[in-house]
Formats: structure tokens, C-alpha cells, sequence
């Protein structure tokens, strides 16, 4: 009989298949991975892995080895065994060609490695834009109870007196440089005060989003998600979610039970509420097919579009995360949406979101708006479909310029990103300010891996006019810390056959944001006889081994979430065959 846990509730580990008897196996499992533990710490103690991806390569997660210490001590303290799991670790600003290449892989490993080891229960530390992501489809698919700590955001920087925000004033900045309006020495001035402090990207970026929307999917102990990571109220957090882990394996709560279409509902009202980024839209489709949950690209318009946008940060606003949590946080902003939420979600607590959200206030009415005073009053994910992107496409109208919403121009073409750079400033280039950028070939199949190219720079003899925002079209992502009117994830890709391959420079794109619209008007004889652009398919990439020749054989669309096809699903957390 197990010991019970602190909660009083009996326990059945999985952990026992492993450390459980006296035959040479458990003598084995036990002797070599005592190591200082307490002499008791496998006589039915839970064992809960720490999933960490800590990394000197993902600096917006190398200080969460400090972060499991403090999970571990909670874990320690409420009877269980702490276990540090270092798991395949992805920066977002240095690897190449693009993160999300390899977000499948860091969720396949992470998977894999908590089937395969004893393991009760598990904790999710992350941070970087695709860490929270993968970890979290990594636990749907084994299912095992879990929870999540988010790393926080970095503290905000300043130059010059001015606060900086990482990502979005980066673009801001170099859009300066390439105009003239400032000079190299200052743009290289900037570099140094923009990263202050340990912790993710500070904007409403990638990882921002992402850590509020695994607290929105009910995966964070509530009031964790937001704090900045050199704030010692995360530290304190880390222990008392390494204390409720116990209580949710108690519980036998997995993310199969907390994570359902009610929690889904309740991220995409949160999505637009926040202003959050784009990629949450490919990273929540990913998690929904983990978990067989029904969930579609036009669900993010239907539920999110009429939401208001209640969180003044950058890229659609001023502020900055840092700023977000002093202002009250994600439950004051739950708290003014409270109407919109989905009542029966529940969180990692066993409560649901809605009772989790308690007295929650706002602080800072600037920082975080009221439902009567937002910063946009519908500003939602718009999903768009048409003759140019049938299976989809999104735009955030949000950090969008409200008169190009509805546009039509004629199509400047790129069919690669060295492409795009070659030719973006060549004077020879047919481009006005109503035109409209296109670049494709940058799909998960074609780059390999739908990299952040789409918020393509404008040509800098029209930046040197006042041109601030134009039309753009890509098969690609935009970084969440990105503004501009960017159409995003248009699938099918180019380079699966989407009709954004057959395109040419001149061609008639209209755009109709609030129709749901993006078509091109060619004469159907004509757009009949194209075949797809050979330029396009000769710069896609056709790696020949490895992950990569995986990746591009399996990779789904956009639409789906760019999961891999044999990835999709759960296969539970079975103990596997003897390994001796
Ligand atoms: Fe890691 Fe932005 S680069 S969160």
C-alpha cells in the first residue's frame, strides 16, 4: 500500500511498475537513481518529473534551473520526490531556420521521455515562445497530470528615458535606421538597454500570450502566469505549485480532464482580450488535435472577434508585462470578461476559471482597460477566407492600420526571403504604397517550418516618404511582437499547392477584413493555365534526412496547427515493456 498523499487521499503511482518489490528490476531502478534521495523515497512516494527547459541557447529560459529549485522544495515538502528532466530546449532568437521546425520534435522528446521514465506526475517549466507550446502538447499526448510554471517576462527596458520594449520597438528601431531617422550608432546604443533583466519577451508576444493562455486553459495555478520572472512572488509560486502538483495527482487530474472545448472557449475570449499573438492561433489548433478536442480556424473568429481588446501593451498598445502584472494581471482582465468565459472550465485546482478569478482588480485602468473604455471594442483574430486562401488565413486587425483593412492594390510577388531582401530596395521594384507585398514559400512544408518572415520591412524609399504600414501576404508567421497589416498562415501553403503559388506581380489582391474576404482577381481562363511559380518551388527547401526530411513528409497545414500527422492524438502514459 502506497503512503497517502498529503491530501489524505490514497494513491496508486505509476512510479510502483518501476520501484515497487523486491526482484532484480526494482533493485536495479532503486540503487541507481538513489543518489541522496531520502532512504524512503521510493517506497511509494510520488515521483514528480520537473520538465525543464532551461538553457544557456533559450536565454528567456535560463533561469528556470532557480525556478525548479523552488518547485522541488514544494514537492519535497508535501511528501513527494522531485526530479529535474531537462527536455529539448528552443530560443527563439537564435536558432535557425526558425523555431517552430522544431517545435514538434521538443514536444515528441518531451513526450516520449516522461512515457518512458517513472513518473507520476509532472511539472511544465517554460518560457520561449515554443517551450510552453510543445510542453503542453507533449502532456496532452501522454496525459499524465500535470501542470504548468510559465518563466514570466523580462523586466522593461530603457533608452534614453524611454521604456523599450523586446520585439516590437526592435522593428520600430530598424525601421528608424533604414529611413534615416536614426543613426547606427544609436540603433547599437539601444541593443544594450533593451534586455534588463532574466525572462521571456516583454511585449504581448509569443510567449506573454502563451503562458496567459495555458493559465486560460486552466494549466496554471492560478495567479502565476504574468509575474516577471525577477520577481520573487514567481519563486514563491514555484513552491506552492510544487505542492498542488501532489494535490492533482491525488486528484488523478489530467490534462485530458482540464483541458476540454469550455477551456479552449475561455483561451480564445482571452486571446483578443489581451491582444495576444497570432502564433497562439497555430499552437492551439496543435494542443486541440493532441486532445481530439474539436476546434477550427473560424472558431477563433466566431468566438474571439467581437471581444474587446481590454490590454494597452505592445505591439497593439504602450505598455508592457511588467506594467500588466502591477496592473492587476490576467484575473483582472478574466474578471471584466467574466460574461463571455465558459463557467464550467476547470483549472489545475479542481475549481474552474471563473471561480479562480475571486475579487481580482484593476490597478491601473491605462494598462488594463474596462469593458467600457477598450483600447479596440472588437479586436479579435479575423479568419479569412477567399480565392487566395482557401483552407484560411489570419490577420490581427489589432495591429493593423484601420484604413487598409479594406484595400485593393496590385501584387508585388517574392518567391523567397532572400528573394524578398534582394529586391525590396531595388528602384527598379513596381512598388507604390497601395501595393501589396507578397511572399510565399514560406509555409511549414516549403521553408521547412513557417518561420516569423511575414512582417516583410517596407522598401525604404517609401519609409523615406512617411509610408508606415502596406498590405502583406505571406504562407509564413508574424512574431507576436509584430505590427502591421499582415496576412498571416495563408494555407494551403504556396508550396503545397495553395493558389498563392500562381500569383504574379500586378495581380488585383483585394483585401476585406470585415467581409472575412482575401481574393485575387484574375480572369479565370488565364489563372486556369498558371502553374505554380518555379522559382518558389526551386528555393523551397527538399532537405533529404533527418528530422527535417521527417517534417516536411508529415507537416500539416496551418489550419490544423503544422503538427506532424503521426503526432496528433494521445498515446497515454502506458508503462512500456522491461528494459532488462
Ligand atoms: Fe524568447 Fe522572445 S525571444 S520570448
Amino acid at each position: 500500500m502506497n503512503q497517502p498523499s498529503h491530501t489524505g487521499v490514497p494513491l496508486r503511482l505509476r512510479s510502483d511498475a518501476w520501484y515497487s518489490g523486491s526482484d532484480r528490476d526494482a533493485f536495479l531502478h532503486r540503487a541507481w537513481s538513489r543518489r541522496g534521495l531520502p532512504a524512503d523515497a521510493f517506497d511509494g512516494r510520488p515521483q514528480i518529473a520537473l520538465v525543464n527547459t532551461a538553457s544557456d541557447f533559450t536565454p528567456c529560459n535560463a533561469h528556470l534551473d532557480e525556478v525548479a529549485r523552488y518547485v522541488r522544495d514544494g514537492v519535497h515538502e508535501s511528501g513527494g520526490i522531485a526530479l529535474n528532466l531537462p527536455t529539448v530546449s528552443l530560443g527563439e532568437t537564435l536558432v535557425r531556420p526558425t523555431s517552430m521546425l522544431w517545435r514538434n520534435l521538443a514536444a515528441m522528446a518531451a513526450e516520449e521521455l516522461m512515457r518512458a521514465n517513472p513518473i507520476d506526475a509532472v511539472v511544465l517549466l517554460g518560457g520561449c515562445d515554443k517551450t510552453i507550446p510543445a510542453l503542453l502538447m507533449a502532456a496532452a499526448s501522454v496525459d499524465l497530470p500535470a501542470l504548468v510554471v510559465p518563466g514570466g517576462p523580462m523586466l522593461t527596458g530603457t533608452f534614453r528615458g524611454q521604456a523599450l520594449g523586446c520585439g516590437t520597438d526592435v522593428w520600430r528601431l530598424s525601421e528608424e535606421v533604414r529611413s534615416g531617422a536614426l543613426s547606427e550608432a544609436d540603433f547599437r546604443a539601444a541593443e544594450s538597454s533593451m534586455i534588463r533583466s532574466r525572462g521571456h519577451c516583454n511585449t504581448m508576444g509569443t510567449a506573454s500570450t502563451m503562458g496567459l493562455m495555458a493559465a486560460a486553459l486552466g494549466m496554471v495555478p492560478p495567479g502565476l502566469a504574468g509575474t516577471p520572472a525577477p520577481d520573487s512572488r514567481l519563486l514563491s509560486g514555484a513552491n506552492a505549485a510544487g505542492r498542488l502538483i501532489l494535490d492533482v495527482l491525488a486528484a488523478d487530474r489530467r490534462p485530458s480532464q482540464v483541458i476540454t472545448r469550455a477551456s479552449f472557449h475561455n483561451a480564445i475570449v482571452t486571446l483578443s482580450a489581451i491582444g495576444g499573438s497570432t502564433n497562439a492561433v497555430v499552437h492551439l489548433l496543435a494542443l486541440a488535435g493532441r486532445l481530439g478536442v474539436p476546434l477550427s480556424l473560424a472558431d477563433f473568429d466566431e468566438i474571439g472577434a467581437e471581444v474587446p481588446l481590454l490590454v494597452n501593451l505592445q505591439p497593439a498598445g504602450r505598455h508592457l508585462m511588467e506594467d500588466f502584472h502591477r496592473a492587476g494581471g490576467l484575473a483582472a482582465v478574466l474578471d471584466e470578461v467574466r460574461d463571455l468565459l465558459d463557467p464550467t472550465a476547470i483549472t489545475v485546482t479542481g475549481r474552474t476559471l471563473v471561480e479562480e478569478i475571486g475579487d481580482a482588480q484593476i490597478w491601473d485602468e491605462d494598462v488594463i482597460r474596462r469593458r467600457a473604455t477598450p483600447l479596440q471594442p472588437a479586436a479579435g483574430i479575423a479568419v479569412l477566407f477567399g480565392s487566395l486562401a482557401p483552407a484560411g488565413a489570419v490577420i490581427k486587425p489589432a495591429a493593423a492600420s484601420p484604413h487598409l483593412l479594406t484595400h485593393r492594390g496590385p501584387a508585388v510577388v517574392f518567391d523567397s526571403i532572400e528573394d524578398f531582401h534582394a529586391r525590396i530596395d531595388d528602384p527598379q521594384l513596381p512598388v507604390t504604397p497601395d501595393s501589396v507585398l507578397i511572399l510565399r514559400g514560406c509555409g511549414p512544408r516549403g521553408y521547412p517550418g513557417m518561420p516569423e518572415v511575414s512582417n516583410m520591412p517596407l522598401p525604404s524609399r517609401l519609409l523615406a516618404q512617411g509610408v508606415r504600414d502596406m498590405v502583406r501576404i505571406c504562407d509564413g508567421r508574424m512574431s507576436g511582437t509584430a505590427y502591421g497589416t499582415v496576412v498571416l498562415h495563408v494555407a494551403p501553403e504556396a508550396a503545397a499547392g495553395g493558389p498563392l503559388a500562381l500569383v504574379r506581380t500586378g495581380d488585383m489582391i483585394v483585401l476585406d477584413v470585415p467581409g472575412r474576404r482575401i481574393d485575387v482577381e484574375v480572369d479565370p481562363a488565364q489563372w486556369a493555365a498558371r502553374q505554380p511559380s518555379e522559382a518558389m518551388l526551386a528555393a523551397c527547401a527538399n532537405p533529404q534526412r533527418g528530422w527535417q526530411r521527417l517534417y516536411v513528409d508529415h507537416v500539416g497545414g496551418a489550419e490544423t496547427g503544422v503538427d506532424l500527422d503521426f503526432l496528433r492524438g494521445s498515446s497515454g502514459d502506458a508503462v512500456g515493456r522491461p528494459s532488462h
